[in-house]
């Protein structure tokens, strides 16, 4: 089994990685930053290559997977930061970043990979829980998600029997919110878990254990996993 994973050097989509390898999986990881692939590479041992390729730029992907060949599966984590924030501070330019940094990527990015993707196999999508929850202030990153979301169902009808699904995860500790700064990130993964009923935060592995059951279910199409801890209820 031969797993691309666009996103795949940090976070979810590299304890994604490390899941499938340590179950016989050949991986092949994606990110922008060279030395963070070689640095996943060393973790995931003989088993695993990796490329450097930036998911926004889908001459490269379309070139990434002409120079792959055939693949099983296609998972797909890449994100921007921006986005952002109350919908008063909400800029044309903040939302088009969110657009072009996560729904432009994972929807051309699964196109770019059509040529080379075994029938039998999948696509899975890594989205947000705040899709569907009631959370202040990210107005835009919702929709963003949301959009992936909407286009789950659609497309494991048109690109059966490829099988397409998203997993979407709640609050994760991960590189993603290094941006924050120590005590932020603490005192927001602190209420986090207060107010979720799983009494916790994520960890990568929680999400990477969701992607690998969409990966290797045979029976699991045009379905969105949750994987928040209860986050997204009032607890
Ligand atoms: N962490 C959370 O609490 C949380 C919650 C809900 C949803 N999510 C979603 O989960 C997904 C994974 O997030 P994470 O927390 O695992 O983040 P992360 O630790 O920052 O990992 C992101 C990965 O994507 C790569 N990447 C980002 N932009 C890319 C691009 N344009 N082209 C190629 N690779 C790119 C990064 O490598 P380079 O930087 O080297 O490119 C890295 O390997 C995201 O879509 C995020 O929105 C996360």
């Amino acid at each position: 089994m031969r797993v691309v994973i666009v996103g795949g050097t940090s976070g979810i989509g590299l304890a994604t990685a490390v899941r499938l390898a340590a179950g016989g999986a050949e991986v092949v990881v994606t990110g922008r930053s060279r030395e963070r692939v070689q640095a996943a590479l060393k973790q995931l041992g003989d088993q695993a290559s990796g490329q450097a390729v930036d998911a926004c730029d889908t001459d490269a992907m379309r070139a990434l997977f002409a120079g792959l060949g055939a693949i099983d599966h296609l998972v797909v984590t890449v994100t921007r930061r921006g986005g952002g924030g109350p919908l008063s501070t909400l800029t044309r330019d903040g939302l088009l970043d969110a657009v072009e940094g996560k729904l432009a990527p994972h929807l051309l990015t699964a196109q770019a990979a059509l040529d080379v993707l075994a029938p039998e196999g999948s696509i899975t999508f890594v989205t947000a829980a705040s899709a569907g929850a009631p959370f202040p202030g990210i107005a835009a990153l919702a929709a963003v998600n949301g959009a992936i979301e909407a286009a789950v169902p659609g497309l494991a009808v048109e690109l059966a029997p490829i099988r397409v699904n998203a997993v979407s995860p709640g609050v994760i500790d991960t590189e993603w919110w290094s941006e924050a700064g120590d005590a932020a990130r603490a005192a927001f993964f602190e209420a986090a878990a207060a107010s979720s009923p799983a009494g916790r935060v994520g960890t990568p592995d929680d999400v990477a254990a969701a992607i690998e059951y969409a990966v290797r279910n045979t029976f699991v199409t045009g379905t969105v996993l949750t994987v928040d801890g209860g986050g997204r209820l009032k607890k």
